[in-house]
């Protein structure tokens, strides 16, 4: 097990000596006394004091702006970023393994997650080089000459979430950091471990200050920060609920930026003129990659009537072929959740599901043992079901069938969620059609393809309660910074 004895705060290494948390794996292994969950290490339950004493400590490394880290040339920053990268590549193989132990992400997608990290950071650093290029083009109107900069905002309470506890977390971190701000980082409660290998390198690349480390609770550590004021830019991937409760704390919340990654429910549309194989195909990736625990995951399935039957019998087949078992076994696509109550969760959807008319397509579909799901195929799903509302972050599969287009438009229409929506389909005047009627509603629609993320130049954001602000590798550093206007009169 790894016991965490320490955090990162104004340069140090704070030794801890105070109550810890117990870090408990999704694994479940057989001892005499049965099965039982497998702890794998721990880390420090920090305090409200402790929490203020890092907030202090990065309002001091920013000094309204004034700190050595905001005052530093974008080359300065990105020569420390480019430190900080090849020592944490040199990690690699830890990281990934708690990746795996701790969120019970598989050998090859925790692998993908690091890599895509590393790529990110490059193209960050590439992308900001490109914009302090840019910058330094002179713009002369009127008699004035215009230099605009890119400045920090000041301090950032960066929080990720569980499912890419090192993707999503660095898609914010980074450019928040590259752009001069300070940051103030608490990781994911399930993800919180396999950032402990990478203290030692934030610190060696960075000044002292300009990264700190909150662990604990969130609701006994972050409050105060809130209200404290001095949150300039508050950036969170998870609930819509949380994100509105946090800002609401904060004193002069109008000034606050929030940069967010929230809830989604995103609908695919399999129209009548689909290709089959390939709708299947990508529905099956999209709705259950990693469990179904990604929040651009396809979260309800429309499908035509007239194709809904081999529709069903199609992505049942898939779905029992699917590979359970442990994160290390080759080719596993089906592994335990890091979340103890969703198993509960997802059967109270299926059993409310049954209840209003549904059945389970898929022969082994909602059983479970402890930690492991299997994925349920639920048919046919309507409006008074549960799994119709909420986002089941987790491998259930809503699918519904409809006769005209109007019933999945409608759906998105009154949705609270807006982040994207998948079209399968070869009629190109009824795909235009769709697109008309949901591009206003989400913010990418994917078409004869599944919702994701990447490639990450795009940019990543949502309509309604699904986001505030974009991410992209571009995108984040104008999120991260303001433009600032060096006007000179011309003589
Ligand atoms: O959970 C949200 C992630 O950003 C999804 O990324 O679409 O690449 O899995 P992905």
């Amino acid at each position: 097990p790894i016991e965490q004895k320490e955090y990162l705060v104004n340069g140090e290494m704070r030794q801890w000596k105070g109550k810890t948390q117990d870090v408990w794996s999704p694994i479940y292994v057989k001892t005499d006394k049965g099965f039982e969950q497998k702890r794998i290490g721990s880390y420090p339950i920090t305090d409200a004091a402790d929490a203020m004493e890092v907030l202090y400590a990065g309002v001091k490394a920013y000094s309204n702006g004034r700190g050595e880290w905001p005052s530093m040339t974008v080359a300065q920053r990105i020569e420390c970023v480019e430190k900080f990268t090849q020592k944490m590549i040199q990690k690699r193989d830890e990281v990934v393994k708690l990746l795996m132990w701790e969120i019970g992400k598989s050998l090859g997608d925790s692998q993908k997650e690091f890599d895509r990290t590393v790529q990110y950071i490059y193209d960050t650093i590439g992308a900001l080089k490109d914009i302090d290029r840019t910058s330094s083009t002179f713009l002369i109107e009127e008699g004035i000459i215009g230099q605009v900069r890119r400045s920090p905002l000041g301090v950032v309470l960066c929080m990720g979430p569980f499912n890419y506890p090192l993707n999503e977390t660095f898609t914010t971190l980074i450019p928040a950091l590259i752009m001069g701000n300070i940051v103030l980082f608490k990781p994911p409660k399930h993800g919180t471990l396999l950032h402990y290998p990478l203290l030692e390198a934030f610190k060696d690349s960075f000044p002292a200050g300009v990264i700190n480390t909150l662990y604990g609770r969130g609701n006994s550590i972050i409050p105060q920060l809130m209200e404290s004021g001095k949150i300039d830019v508050l950036t969170l991937i998870g609930s819509s609920k949380v994100a509105d409760k946090l800002k609401k704390m904060h004193p002069k919340v109008n000034r606050l930026r929030a940069i967010l990654g929230l809830d989604a429910k995103n609908a695919a549309i399999v129209t009548e003129s689909a290709d089959l194989d390939s709708a299947i195909n990508e529905c099956l990736l999209g709705s259950l990659s990693f469990n179904g625990q990604r929040c651009t995951a396809v979260k309800i399935i429309f499908v035509h009537k007239s194709l809904a039957d081999k529709f069903n019998e199609g992505l049942a087949k898939k779905i029992e072929a699917l590979k359970l078992g442990m994160m290390w076994e080759p080719g596993v696509q089906i592994t335990p959740l890091p979340e103890p109550n969703k198993p509960a969760y997802l059967t109270e959807l299926i059993e409310d599901a049954k209840l209003h008319g549904a059945k389970v397509m898929n022969e082994h579909g909602g059983e479970n043992f402890k930690s492991i799901f299997f994925p349920a195929l639920l048919y046919p799903v309507n409006s008074k079901m549960k799994v119709w509302h909420e986002e089941q972050f987790g491998p259930v599969v809503p699918v519904v069938p409809f006769e005209n287009l109007d019933e999945p438009i409608d759906y998105i229409h009154e949705s609270s969620h807006g982040q994207q929506v998948a079209i399968f389909g070869t009629d190109v005047n009824q795909i235009s059609e769709l697109i008309d009627a949901t591009v206003n509603q989400v913010s990418r629609v994917n078409i004869n393809a599944q919702c994701q993320r990447g490639p990450d130049s795009f940019p990543f954001t949502g309509r309604k309660d699904s986001a505030e602000g974009t991410l992209s590798v571009t995108a984040a550093l104008r999120s991260f910074s303001i433009r600032t206007v060096v006007a000179t009169k011309a003589t």
